[in-house]
């Protein structure tokens, strides 16, 4: 549903803001040169990294930190947002301008964003219009709405793909 199998680099570089338990970061790593993971949460970032051990993957690392705060070694040629611009627990709220900003700082020239919305959220007028207001930093490539996931909380989402400006 995020088209990786047809976006996805094998000379990626990729930078996975938010990555949770870190599952996606290993499956994407399996098919790119390399992928930093950031996470705030202690706990997911301990079981991401013991699945990293399980899985040999030499090519990924789990920082723990807030993406606001972390130390990052960009620039990342594909970066994704998903479901983190911002998060129900209120760790990370910030300025939508200043996250892409901070993404764009990120990004290599000629790279790429990978955006996922959170449930219901494209039906909302603002998230088009915050990303209209970021044209200068990264121009629209292709976007989808999802449909086929399982629980309500995951149906609806956007998912674009943005190139840096
Ligand atoms: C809505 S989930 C999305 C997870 C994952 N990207 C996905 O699509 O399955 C948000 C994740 O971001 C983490 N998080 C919250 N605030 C953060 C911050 N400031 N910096 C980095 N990660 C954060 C949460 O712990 C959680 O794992």
């Amino acid at each position: 549903m995020y088209e990786l199998d047809s976006r996805l680099r094998r000379d990626d570089e990729v930078l996975d803001i938010g990555s949770n338990a870190g599952f996606l970061s290993l499956m994407i790593a399996k098919r790119c040169a390399r992928v930093d993971a950031v996470e705030l949460n202690p706990y997911l970032v301990r079981i991401a990294q013991r699945c990293r051990e399980f899985d040999g993957a030499d090519n990924v690392s789990f920082l723990c930190s807030s993406f606001e705060d972390a130390d990052l070694s960009g620039p990342y040629s594909l970066v994704l947002s998903l479901a983190n611009h911002h998060t129900f627990d209120g760790n990370m709220r910030p300025d939508f301008r200043r996250y892409i900003e901070r993404i764009r700082s990120l990004t290599a020239s000629g790279g790429r964003l990978l955006f996922e919305s959170h449930p219901g959220e494209y039906r909302r007028p603002e998230l088009r219009q915050h990303l209209d207001e970021v044209r200068d930093l990264f121009q629209v490539n292709g976007e989808r709405v999802t449909s086929s996931y399982r629980s309500v909380y995951d149906t609806n989402r956007l998912v674009v793909w943005l190139d840096a400006v």
